[in-house]
């Protein structure tokens, strides 16, 4: 594994080793066992895109494993005036041993991988969001000890964060279900890589997709970039509310996740987002450790 910009890339025994090593490091974390297995190494990070967990995380991330973490606001970089990503990236890659992106395509992912000689993780973009899923999964595991046959019903729009629960979900063996309105479904290249794994439903009725899940998982309506459609997305999303009678029809004591950040009473109610409110916030907790995990496998 060179970088990380997208699980599609990931093989099943990759996805468990960092698995593996995120709990590690967890347990050595919570025990105060120091573990600088970066010492002296830089990771920088450009954001495209606002961020509270992503930036945290790896930045304290980097400051746990004995490294440092640059925040770069493409604001500030030349790469906000038009210089190539080609360019950034090479010369990023004479300072830095690691580059953490989060933007809107993820063709500028790709091509900063291409262009630059140091490993690139992608800190989400409008396709993917593979950090996120790491830290779901190992939340998911933690619970249910094993990934393998667990139910995970996805509800509402089909965004970065669906395309990569499919392809996380589906290499570990899991059953996904997604309840997406018609027309806002996942990224056409995730439907066939979905295509044919009995362990796949895509249906726009929330309720068939939720019966008898471990896992009911959602998000934003409105992702980072399509804020002049807020008001729109919420008459089209109206009935994928993950509220208690959504809950009814999921297995008994099924979690819910949420990567953050949630509108209540959205896609989401008060009420459900509280009662599972310890899940979600270790699960936000794991992105932590879960990073440090694929630092230590790209940067180490
Ligand atoms: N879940 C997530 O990536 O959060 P941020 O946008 O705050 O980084
Ligand atoms: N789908 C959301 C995820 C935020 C972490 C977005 O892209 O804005």
């Amino acid at each position: 594994m060179k970088h990380l910009l997208k699980l599609l890339d990931l093989s099943t025994e990759e996805i468990i080793s960092i698995l593996d090593l995120a709990d590690q490091l967890k347990y050595e974390k919570k025990n105060h066992i120091p573990h600088p297995l970066l010492a002296g190494k830089s990771l920088g990070m450009i954001f495209q895109k606002s961020s509270t967990r992503t930036r945290v995380s790896f930045e304290t991330g980097m400051y746990q494993l004995g490294g440092q973490a640059l925040f770069l606001s493409a604001r500030d970089l030349q790469i906000g005036r038009g210089e190539p990503v080609q360019d950034t990236a090479r010369v990023l890659s004479r300072y830095l041993d690691g580059i953490m992106i989060r933007t809107f395509a993820q063709q500028e992912v790709e091509d900063l991988a291409q262009y630059g000689s140091i490993p690139i993780i992608n800190g989400l973009t409008d396709f993917a969001h593979p950090c996120q899923v790491l830290a779901d999964l190992m939340t998911i595991r933690e619970k249910y000890a094993s990934l393998e046959g667990i139910k995970l019903a996805y509800i509402g729009d089909g965004n970065n964060m669906t395309n990569s629960l499919i392809v996380g979900g589906l290499k570990m063996g899991m059953q996904i279900s997604v309840a997406c309105p018609e027309g806002y479904g996942p990224d056409a290249g995730v439907l066939a890589f979905a295509e044919g794994d009995p362990n796949f439903t895509l249906t726009t009725d929330p309720m068939e997709a939720v019966q008898n899940a471990d896992v009911v998982y959602t998000d934003t309506w409105a992702s980072m970039g399509q804020e002049s459609e807020k008001e729109a997305r919420t008459k089209v999303f109206a009935g994928y509310q993950v509220n208690d009678t959504l809950m009814s029809a999921a297995r008994e004591g099924a979690m819910v996740l949420h990567c953050l950040p949630a509108y209540r009473g959205q896609e989401i109610t008060d009420e459900v987002f509280e009662s599972h409110a310890d899940e979600i916030f270790e699960e936000a907790e794991n992105r932590l450790h879960a990073q440090k995990a694929v630092l230590v496998k790209l940067l180490g």
